[in-house]
């Protein structure tokens, strides 16, 4: 979250300044304050008018405005801020920059600026590649100036190569990450999440009610932390969260599979409701239906994902937390479970019928660790994820 944070974002005349509206928007979901600054070639490419009707705020564009002067100096709006963030940042403006030229309002803004400036370069491969340009990064890199990106990728010019302004996302993590809000940096967390379908036979098979929603919060949160989030996933009902690795699986074995496939990782937390035991032999084609004679189906254990994870002797992670549902005795069977399946944290969870916890919005869980249980109050499943992923986060860090 940026709450109480401003930006001054400086865009500037590229294809990607279309991003910087996304840019704007993706700021201010968090809860920044953006004060916007147009250069004359950026209004080429995006309205000052769509500009401040997403930024919710005046765009400044003129570096001789006496109503700006008025209002505030250039002096004082280069100060305004916490952070000044270029995006897209030109390579004429980082050689303004290098160069300490401040020939128009933004190139002033930068040269008059006590505050910390970050750039998101956009432009031509060959304008990238060109000494010139990478002199011009080399210098305002070492005049302090955190630079995101370039990526790779296709151009808006039809060229190959790096040059394309970071998504918006990828700024805006980056931003955080400026203000010390992504302890997880660096930190590889695996998720599980969702139900498992254990077939029957090619058309039919064995589920349960998850939705994946608490998994899903989970894996958003933890990313939003700054993790590399691996989120292994049965068929859930709620879309995987964004800017996570997503592995899909179908059944417990897949899941196991995917599961070692992500190790080593640092924390891991099972959320999924994994099917207990599948149907042994499922049947390679669809079963018939013959009057009187009903299937008989012979059960099989499935493995248990969480409690192998938790009983590695090499290679376990730092942390494993494990989830319970249960319908009654809550504390003392998810107590038993923790220790039965040797992992660090139980979060447990009344699900009978009448709490509506399962497939809804809401969560009342008991978080059991060695310090024995501890009752959280009824709150959204997202709220359960974000102060969930704040203990791991003390956890870990
Ligand atoms: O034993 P139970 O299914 O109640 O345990 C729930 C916890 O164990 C959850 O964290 C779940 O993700 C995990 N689990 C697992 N593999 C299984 C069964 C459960 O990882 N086969």
């Amino acid at each position: 979250m940026l709450q109480d944070k401003r930006i001054l974002l400086i865009l500037t005349g590229g294809i990607a300044a279309y991003k910087g509206l996304d840019l704007i928007r993706r700021l201010r979901e968090r809860g920044a304050a953006v004060t916007p600054v147009l250069t004359r070639a950026a209004e080429q490419f995006v309205t000052p008018l769509s500009v401040s009707a997403l930024a919710g705020e005046k765009v400044y564009r003129d570096l001789f405005n006496l109503t700006d002067e008025a209002e505030m100096g250039h002096i004082q709006l280069s100060r305004s801020a916490d952070l000044i963030l270029v995006a897209p940042a030109t390579a004429d403006i980082m050689a303004k920059m290098a160069h300490g030229r401040a020939d128009d309002l933004a190139s002033t803004l930068l040269l008059a600026t006590d505050t910390s400036v970050m750039v998101a370069p956009a432009m031509n491969v060959r304008m990238w590649d060109h000494p010139a340009t990478q002199r011009n990064l080399a210098q305002i890199k070492s005049d302090g100036v955190s630079v995101v990106g370039p990526n790779k990728g296709d151009m808006a010019c039809g060229e190959h190569g790096p040059g394309r302004m970071s998504e918006p996302m990828e700024i805006v993590a980056a931003v955080e990450a400026y203000f010390g809000l992504r302890p997880l940096s660096g930190k590889r967390v695996l998720v599980t999440s969702g139900p498992t379908h254990e077939p029957i036979d090619p058309v039919r098979y064995i589920a349960n009610r998850s939705s994946g929603a608490q998994g899903a919060a989970l894996g958003q949160a933890l990313a939003d932390l700054g993790a590399h989030v691996v989120f292994v996933t049965g068929p859930a009902v709620v879309p995987p969260p964004i800017g996570v690795e997503v592995v899909a699986v179908q059944t417990a074995q897949e899941m196991k599979g995917a599961v070692n496939a992500a190790l080593p990782v640092d924390a891991a937390v099972f959320a999924a409701a994994v099917a207990d035991w599948r149907v042994e032999g499922a049947s390679a084609q669809k079963l018939k239906k013959v009057a009187g004679d009903m299937p008989k189906l012979q059960f099989t254990e499935n493995p248990d994902i969480l409690a192998e994870v938790a009983q590695m002797d090499q290679g376990r992670p730092g942390l494993v937390v494990g989830f319970a549902a249960e319908t009654d005795d809550v504390v003392a069977h998810a107590t038993a479970k923790r220790a039965r399946k040797e992992c660090d944290w139980i979060v447990a969870n009344d699900v009978s019928p009448e709490t509506g916890i399962m497939g809804g919005t809401e969560n009342a869980v008991i978080l059991i660790t060695d310090h024995g249980a501890d009752p959280w109050p009824s709150m959204s499943k997202t709220d359960v994820a974000t102060q969930l992923a704040a203990r791991i986060s003390d956890a870990l860090t």
